[in-house]
């Protein structure tokens, strides 16, 4: 099998790609034939052997893989050959074939692809283990994230607002940034541009930050620290910036703060029952869509060392995967369209922005909601308004005559067609927890800028543009939203819709 070997330590570039034995399985091993392998941090201190794990010379890096069961050992009783399986390996999965303990092994649900398997436990589990169990996050807190675009980052900023926090996120840019913001973060800090200490302060009223999530230390932690709300909890995740921060101890004391260690890797050993029962919340959340890895990119094996080389460099966001081999993952059972991995940017994981509840929405005037999926506006869902509306002009209907006499040849769809489907859109982009409904009641300020050809495929954007609070205790929420067509600047429609929020 084809291997990326680390022969003696160094850096990424000193491993080697050539072919090896297959793995030979003890009896209580599983061999996996390795479709995806996630990259994460560890692997790199393995390889400069600065990780507590050392194995022996030769080996692959890569702890996460997900893949097919091809030969079980004489005392597995949990697997068969055949079976769709992630793994936390440790080592050895950066490789074709990897042999792996049966008890750090999982089977895949249906519903999930083999990319996402391989790029969730390790980042998810640690940033749900920290939140859950040793921060007890309530909804209403207010969680600083430093390093929030890494991969146990990005996981705590989806899984805090998941879990009703009012995320603070921090990074080192403004493309980062960016994606913590679709994630969910409320609030974004680049602490390259300006102070932390300041910013935090001006974000939080001077009330400061409930919890802290600190997997970077270094230069940061001191001032994260500084702005602790009362009954903090500062969680230590780890130290990518290589720096174990030595804080004064009068500092908790003032704060009447926590530090809390978190280590996910011994809690999944020392409370195999209670890691258990959050990977089952975690498979259910990333089936329902509720969370989705980000995808920074995927690698070739060939090609793994300028994975862990962009790792190092600062350049990943969320989560690097490598593939092994050219195959294509077979139909999944597709229950929500929402579990594929970001790899493909255009296709968006819906609802896109969430809120707890509708007086979050105040905090939020301003706030960009994101871009629907396309759709495309064929003649027969043209043909299906005309019968709705009675409206059967021939240029919406009829394709001869459009021919002739239309300058594009096409028919153009209704242009209340088109506004018909703001409703449709805004409920791809908004999700409004413990609220009886959201109604669309109504639209302002509308104008039809382009025509909307048959056959063109339109998606929409929206921003929260005003929030009334109404006397009986609902809310009236606008939105303005454009709807684009694909390939074309100018857009098709854009309008205010106002809707009721009970
Ligand atoms: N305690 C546990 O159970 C547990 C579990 C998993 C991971 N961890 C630890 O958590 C840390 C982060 O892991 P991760 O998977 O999120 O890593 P990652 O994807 O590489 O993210 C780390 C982030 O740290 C920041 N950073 C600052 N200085 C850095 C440097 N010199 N090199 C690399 N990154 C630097 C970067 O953000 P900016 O560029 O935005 O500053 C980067 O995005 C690691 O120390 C890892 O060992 C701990």
């Amino acid at each position: 099998m084809k291997a990326l070997l680390c022969k003696n330590y160094g850096n990424s570039q000193n491993l080697v790609f050539q072919n090896i034995e297959d793995p030979q399985i003890s009896d209580k091993q599983v061999l996996i034939s390795v479709k995806a392998c996630g990259v994460n941090f560890p692997d790199n201190l393995m390889i400069q052997g600065k990780y507590q794990f050392k194995p022996s010379f030769p080996f692959a890096p890569g702890g996460e893989v997900s893949g097919i069961i091809i030969a079980i050992g004489k005392k597995v009783t949990h697997f068969s050959i055949g079976a769709r399986v992630l793994a936390l390996c440790g080592w050895g999965g950066f490789a074709e074939q990897v042999a792996v303990d049966e008890n750090r092994v999982f089977h895949i649900p249906d519903q999930i692809d083999m990319i996402t398997a391989a790029g969730t436990l390790y980042n998810y589990g640690t940033s749900y283990y920290a939140l859950k169990q040793k921060a007890a996050i309530k909804p209403g807190e207010t969680i600083l994230i430093i390093g929030a675009a890494g991969g146990v980052g990005l996981a705590a900023v989806e899984l805090a607002k998941e879990m009703g926090a009012i995320v603070i996120a921090c990074a080192s840019s403004d493309e980062k940034l960016k994606i913590c913001k679709t994630k969910g973060a409320d609030f974004i800090i680049n602490y390259k541009k300006v102070n932390l200490k300041e910013q935090i302060r001006e974000i939080t009223k001077n009330s400061g930050v409930d919890i802290v999530y600190d997997p970077v230390g270094g230069e940061y932690a001191e001032a994260a620290l500084r702005t602790m709300a009362w009954n903090g909890r500062y969680l230590i995740i780890g130290f990518a910036s290589g720096q174990i921060p030595q804080l004064p101890f009068n500092l908790p004391l003032l704060k009447g703060c926590s530090i809390i260690g978190i280590f996910w890797g011994s809690f999944a050993e020392k409370e195999p029952q209670e890691n258990l029962k959050n990977m089952g919340e975690l498979v259910q959340w990333l089936i329902s869509g509720k969370i989705k890895p980000h995808i920074f990119k995927i690698y070739p094996l060939e090609n793994a060392a300028d994975a862990l080389q962009d790792l190092q460099d600062q350049k990943v966001i969320g989560k690097a995967i490598i593939k092994l081999g050219n195959w294509i993952e077979p139909k999944l059972i597709d229950t929500s369209n929402k579990l594929k991995s970001d790899i493909d940017q255009e296709e968006i994981l819906l609802p896109v922005v969430k809120f707890k509840n509708k007086f979050e929405l105040k905090k939020n005037i301003g706030r960009e909601l994101g871009k629907t999926n396309w759709l495309t506006i064929s003649q027969e869902r043209i043909n299906q308004f005309a019968g709705a509306t009675l409206d059967f002009q021939w240029i919406h209907i009829d394709p001869e005559k459009a021919k002739t006499f239309l300058p594009g040849g096409n028919t153009i769809a209704h242009g209340y067609l088109t506004m018909s489907l703001v409703s449709y859109f805004v409920y791809q982009l908004i999700s409004i927890e413990n609220v009886n409904s959201l109604l669309n009641y109504g639209i302002d300020k509308a104008r039809f800028i382009s025509p909307v050809p048959v056959e063109s495929i339109i998606r929409m954007s929206a921003s929260i543009s005003n929030v009334e609070e109404l006397p009986n205790g609902s809310i009236k929420l606008f939105l303005h939203c454009i709807i684009e067509i694909k390939g074309q600047e100018k857009p098709a429609f854009v309008a205010e819709i106002i809707s009721m929020v009970f």
